[in-house]
C-alpha cells in the first residue's frame, strides 16, 4: 500500500500525490492545487500545526509517554523536577546533571518584594487565585529586562529557570493573601513540592507528611504534559509572535482557566457536592443524558477514547493520600457517579470516561486546597510544558507567527446608512 494521498480538485482536475509521514500529510500540498483553497477545520480536530518530540499521546491505547518514558512509569519512579529536567531537555538527566539541575531551580525560588508588596496586596481581598496567578505570571516578567531575548539561548534557560522555580512561590502568595494569611518565604532546603507546601500551609510548627509530600510529586509529574492541549496551543500561538515568555506562559494559564479545560477539577467538586448524595446519582446522570446542556464533568476527552491513564494513576493517589487525611466524603458520591456512567450506553457509547480532573479535585480537597486554587495546582507543573513547547517552537525552523484563516460567511459590500435613514 502506497504511503501517499491523492487529492484531485473537480473544479479544475488538478491532481497532486504526496506522502503521508506518521499519519500525517503536509496542508501545503492543497496550497499547490490552488493557493487560495483551505481547509475548514474548527478547535482543529484534524490538523497537526506543528511537529513535536515532546510528549506522545495515544489516545485509543490510552498511551501517555514523556520523551519516550511511559507516565506509568515517571509517576512510580520519577520527581517533578527530574522530569521536568526530561522534558526540556530530552534525556534524563545523570547524577551530576540532575544534583546542578534541582539546586538551580531552588536558587530562583524567591520573587521581588515588590510582586508581593505592590503587585498582590493590590488585589480585591475575595480575588479568584487563578485570576491573580495569570496576571501574577505576566507581571514577573516586567521584572527581567532580559525577558524578551528570546533568541538567546542563555537568557531561554534563564527565564526557563525563573518560570518554574517562582511558580510555588505565587501560586501560594496567591492563596495566602486571599486568606489573609502572612506570605511564608521559600525554604531552600526543601524538595520542590515540600516547599511549596510549606508555603502554603505553615502557621507557626509546620511538619510535612512524606506521604503527602510524595503524592503531590505525582500530582505535578502527571500534569507536567499533555501535548497540543488549548493551553500549550495557547502558549504556541501567542509565542510565535516572539512575546516573551513570562507572557506567552499568562496566555497558556488563562487557557487553562476555563472549566472545559485545567477548570474542569474545580467543576467535579462543585457538581459532586451539588449532588450530595449516593441516592441523587441517578437522576443526575439521566439529567445529563437529557441534552439540557449540563456535562458530567471530570469524564470525556478529545483525545483519549478509551481511558485517561493519569486518571488510573490519580485513583491509586487518591487512596495513598485518603490513608493519611481520611476519606474525601465526596469519594462514595464519585465512585458511584462513575459507576453509573460507565453501565449507561450513553456513555459507552460516546467513549467518555474519567479523565484527569475526575479524581484530582478529590485529593486536593483532601489536602486541604479550597477549590479555588485547583487550577493553580494544575498550573505549577504545567509550566514546564509549556516551557518546553515554547523552546521547541523557537528552534522549528518550520514555524512561523500564528495566522489561521477563516471561512467568511459575512454580508457581501454594502453601502454605509447613515444614522437618520436607519
Ligand atoms: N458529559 C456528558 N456528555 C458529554 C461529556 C460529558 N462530560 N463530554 C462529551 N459529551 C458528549 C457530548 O454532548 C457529545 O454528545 P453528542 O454527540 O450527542 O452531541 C459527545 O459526547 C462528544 O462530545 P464533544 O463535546 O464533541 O467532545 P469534545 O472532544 O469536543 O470535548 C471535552 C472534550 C473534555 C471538552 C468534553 O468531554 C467535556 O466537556 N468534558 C467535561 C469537562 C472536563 O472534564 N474537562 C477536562 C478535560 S481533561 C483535562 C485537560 O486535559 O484539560
Amino acid at each position: 500500500m502506497p504511503d501517499t494521498i491523492t487529492i484531485t480538485d473537480d473544479r479544475t482536475g488538478k491532481t497532486i500525490t504526496v506522502p503521508i509521514q506518521g499519519g500525517v500529510f503536509p496542508a501545503a500540498a492543497v496550497r499547490e492545487l490552488d493557493p487560495g483553497l483551505f481547509i475548514y477545520d474548527p478547535a482543529y480536530m484534524q490538523t497537526a500545526a506543528c511537529k513535536s518530540a515532546i510528549t506522545y499521546l495515544d489516545g485509543d491505547a490510552g498511551i501517555l509517554r514523556y520523551r519516550g518514558y511511559p507516565i506509568e512509569q515517571l509517576a512510580e519512579k520519577s520527581t517533578y523536577l527530574e522530569v521536568a529536567y526530561l522534558l526540556l531537555n530530552g534525556e534524563l538527566p545523570d547524577t551530576t546533571q540532575l544534583a546542578k539541575w534541582n539546586d538551580d531551580v531552588i536558587h530562583h525560588t524567591f520573587i521581588h518584594e515588590n510582586m508581593r508588596k505592590r503587585f498582590v496586596d493590590g488585589f480585591h481581598y475575595d480575588a479568584h487565585p487563578m485570576g491573580m496567578l495569570v496576571s501574577a505570571m505576566g507581571a514577573l516578567g516586567t521584572f527581567y529586562n532580559d525577558a524578551k531575548d528570546i533568541h538567546d539561548k542563555g537568557s531561554r534557560d534563564k527565564q526557563i529557570l525563573r518560570l518554574i522555580a517562582k511558580m510555588p512561590t505565587l501560586a501560594a502568595m496567591c492563596y495566602r493573601f486571599s486568606v489573609g494569611l502572612p506570605f511564608v518565604y521559600p525554604n531552600n532546603s526543601l524538595s520542590f513540592p515540600g516547599n511549596f507546601l510549606n508555603m502554603m500551609w505553615r502557621i507557626g510548627d509546620y511538619e510535612i507528611d512524606p506521604r503527602l509530600e510524595r503524592a503531590m510529586d505525582v500530582l505535578f509529574i502527571l500534569h507536567a504534559d499533555h501535548e497540543q492541549n488549548c493551553g500549550t496551543t495557547a502558549m504556541r500561538v501567542v509565542g510565535s509572535s516572539h512575546a516573551d515568555p513570562y507572557s506567552s506562559a499568562a496566555a497558556a494559564a488563562s487557557a487553562l482557566y476555563g472549566p472545559l479545560h485545567g477548570g474542569a477539577n474545580e467543576a467535579v467538586v462543585r457538581m459532586l457536592t451539588e449532588i450530595g448524595s449516593i441516592e441523587n446519582v441517578p437522576a443526575f446522570i439521566e439529567e445529563v443524558k437529557s441534552g439540557n446542556g449540563s456535562r458530567l464533568m471530570g469524564f470525556g476527552h478529545r483525545v483519549y477514547k478509551n481511558f485517561d491513564p493519569r486518571a488510573t494513576i490519580i485513583k491509586k493517589v487518591a487512596y495513598d493520600v485518603f490513608e493519611v487525611t481520611g476519606k474525601n466524603p465526596l469519594l462514595d458520591i464519585a465512585l458511584k457517579l462513575e459507576e453509573t456512567a460507565l453501565s449507561d450506553p450513553y456513555f459507552i457509547e460516546r467513549k467518555l470516561y474519567p479523565n484527569v480532573d475526575f479524581y484530582s479535585g478529590l485529593i486536593y480537597q483532601a489536602l486541604g486546597f479550597p477549590v479555588a486554587m485547583f487550577t493553580v495546582l494544575f498550573a505549577i507543573p504545567r509550566t514546564v510544558g509549556w516551557l518546553a513547547h515554547w523552546q521547541e517552537l523557537l528552534g522549528d525552523k518550520e514555524q512561523k507567527i500564528s495566522r489561521p484563516r477563516q471561512w467568511y460567511t459575512g454580508e457581501g459590500t454594502r453601502d454605509y446608512v447613515p444614522i437618520t435613514n436607519r
